[in-house]
């Protein structure tokens, strides 16, 4: 089969999965083939040798696989990491959630931050990458994260100021640390997710809790009995109001949310040694 008609036929096999049949699935072939995707339309004539490889790729996306998974890498921030089964896939909201850290970091002139939940490595690599004097410790429960997350370390090699180790929230962490990242479960036990996520992504990324929101409470109440000065952190986008309650309670006082590109809530960033509303210098 040439090119061509392998992608007329994958984009069929596609269009009940995929929102851009034609597109994955020249992504797909181009993946498959080692080459880049305008390589395609240049040499549409070629034919594909041992189709039957390639059908399975296609099957597996079919199948509601996500493309990631599929090829083993996404394309993150400014770099491209590693992903594999057991690791959440990270998703362009989060860099929001750096863009945020790195402006407090290079304003406060942070050196040592801990990431709680680490995944893929997605947030301690690219904040280590934007500064050569920050040190990270970031945590994960879950094994297949902490050996991906310590491979993405690796290949850009920041091994020596990036590092991971196996504990719940920040139990292990001994450092001294004036900051905290996460983008923890957050989702509620009983939210019904598409299958791409549902089906593929590890529940122990996804759920936070019955509520959703158990495991972000108790990350601020740890942040604050640390007595680290910041913590920022991605939430739902329906739980700025009973994180703004749980504040309250707990005499967290200057605390900022923000929201994402397409308008919601999603996330906060609280100073805890300020003890007012001033929430333009957080
Ligand atoms: C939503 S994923 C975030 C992964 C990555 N930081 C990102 O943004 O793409 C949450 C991660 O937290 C980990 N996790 C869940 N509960 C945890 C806990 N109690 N302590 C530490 N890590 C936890 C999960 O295994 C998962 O890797």
């Amino acid at each position: 089969m040439t090119i061509q008609q392998t992608l007329q036929r994958a984009t069929q096999q596609l269009k009940n999965t995929c929102e851009r049949p034609r597109f994955e699935a020249e992504l797909l072939l181009a993946y498959y083939l080692g080459k880049e995707r305008t390589w395609l339309h240049a040499f549409n004539d070629y034919e594909v040798e041992n189709m039957e490889a390639f059908e399975k790729l296609i099957e597996r996306r079919a199948n509601h696989e996500p493309y990631e998974y599929i090829t083993g890498k996404v394309s993150f921030y400014d770099i491209e990491l590693m992903v594999e089964h057991g690791v959440l896939i990270p998703r362009p909201e989060t860099e929001l959630l750096i863009d945020l850290v790195a402006e407090i970091t290079e304003r406060e002139q942070i050196t040592s931050i801990a990431e709680i939940g680490v995944g893929s490595g997605a947030i301690s690599v690219v904040l280590a990458r934007k500064f050569p004097n920050l040190k990270v410790v970031a945590t994960d429960i879950c094994d297949t994260p902490i050996k991906v997350a310590t491979q993405n370390i690796q290949a850009f090699g920041l091994e020596n100021r990036v590092k991971v180790i196996k504990s719940n929230l920040l139990d292990e962490v001994t450092e001294k640390i004036q900051l905290v990242v996460s983008n923890p479960p957050y989702i509620a036990d009983d939210f019904e997710l598409e299958r791409n996520v549902a089906e593929y992504e590890p529940k122990e990324a996804l759920f936070g809790g019955k509520v959703g929101d158990e495991l972000l409470k108790q990350i601020v109440l740890d942040v604050q009995a640390r007595g680290i000065k910041y913590l920022a952190c991605e939430m739902g986008y329906d739980q700025k109001e009973p994180m703004t309650q749980f504040f309250n309670q707990n005499g967290v006082q200057s605390y900022q949310f923000y929201q994402d590109l397409a308008g919601l809530d999603r996330g906060f960033v609280i100073n805890f040694y300020k003890d007012n509303h001033d929430k333009k210098n957080l």
